[in-house]
């Protein structure tokens, strides 16, 4: 079987895909109690004597605020740490699979969908985190994968805690029946989290590259939102006092950051659209 160390273990993603993968493969967990991601030489020391084939490396401090307010702190987490992986996997003969993010292209003045060859152009700390990892394992490593995912979204399961995304945050707003606001002036890829879950073995065995993991949307942030909210059975009424237009934030400049993920699909992915993945969230859980 198959070894794959896995970091951010206790993470959402991370849980979720050993959750459905257990008895594919033999997952060596790795959080942070055991392995400090503010010292680099000590995470590529501690990941070149692993014993596995492939390292998932999942672990962030994916908080756009944080890594805005402690920009050196959170560029050796996410950048640093992130590369010394990718040396120690490559000194070692080990797969390196790295999770990217569309926030790599949040800076984009042109309309996405962006493709893998598309140059990432980012305004915040973490899309230029992750995009200079990117860059250093398309430039040093040969057997590598990198997924650029979208805005994932899901659930809650046992031990398997989402990070916040669409249907949480309009199931929060509705359960709590507190008016929120969503984006109106955004556009991006919102996928259930579930593929990724389902695709694993098949991403684990990719061509070496760089991939772009994403259901296809073509509704702003708010418009999904209003989809998600009916989709739970709220009435217009709910729908209009409970799920807000914001349309301040990015008014200076529509924020279209979808992604492309024809390569991904070409290679035998299977990806969905966000109504469908919606459909298929709320099914699965019983709604
Ligand atoms: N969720 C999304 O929509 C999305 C979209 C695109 C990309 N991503 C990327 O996917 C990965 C997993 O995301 P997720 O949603 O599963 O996030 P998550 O639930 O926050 O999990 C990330 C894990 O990383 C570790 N971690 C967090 N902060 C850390 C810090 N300051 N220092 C060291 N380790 C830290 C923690 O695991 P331990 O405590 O077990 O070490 C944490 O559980 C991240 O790399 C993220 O950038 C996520």
């Amino acid at each position: 079987m198959q070894r794959i160390a896995i970091t951010g273990a206790t993470g959402y993603l991370a849980s979720l895909v050993r959750l459905y993968n257990q008895d594919r493969f033999s997952f060596i967990p790795v959080s942070r109690g055991q392995v400090d991601y503010t010292h680099p030489d000590e995470v590529e020391h501690f990941f070149a004597q692993l014993n596995c084939d492939l390292v998932f490396h999942t672990a962030a401090n994916a908080t756009t605020a944080a890594c805005e307010s402690d920009p050196a702190g959170t560029d050796l987490v996410n950048r640093d740490s992130a590369i010394a992986i990718a040396r120690a996997c490559a000194s070692t003969g080990k797969r390196m699979m790295f999770i990217s993010t569309e926030q790599v292209f949040n800076g984009k003045d042109v309309p996405g969908p962006f493709g893998e060859d598309d140059e990432p152009c980012s305004v915040t700390r973490y899309g230029r985190q992750k995009a200079a990892v990117d860059a250093w394992m398309r430039d040093n490593l040969e057997d590598y994968v990198t997924i650029r995912l979208s805005w994932m979204f899901g659930l809650p399961l046992p031990r398997v805690k989402p990070s916040p995304g669409i249907v949480g945050n309009v199931l929060q707003a509705l359960r709590t029946a507190t008016p929120t606001h969503f984006t109106c002036n955004e556009r991006r890829c919102m996928t259930y989290a579930q593929h990724l879950a389902d695709e694993f073995g098949r991403i684990c065995n990719l061509p070496s590259g760089l991939y772009h993991v994403a259901s296809d949307n073509d509704l702003t942030t708010y418009e999904a939102a209003r989809l998600v909210a009916r989709r739970f059975g709220a009435s217009e009424r709910e729908v209009s006092q409970l799920i807000l237009p914001d349309t301040e934030r990015y008014a200076d400049r529509f924020r279209d950051f979808r992604l492309d993920a024809g390569k991904a699909r070409a290679a035998g992915l299977e990806l969905g659209a966000f109504e469908s993945d919606v459909e298929r969230c709320l099914t699965d859980f019983g709604w």
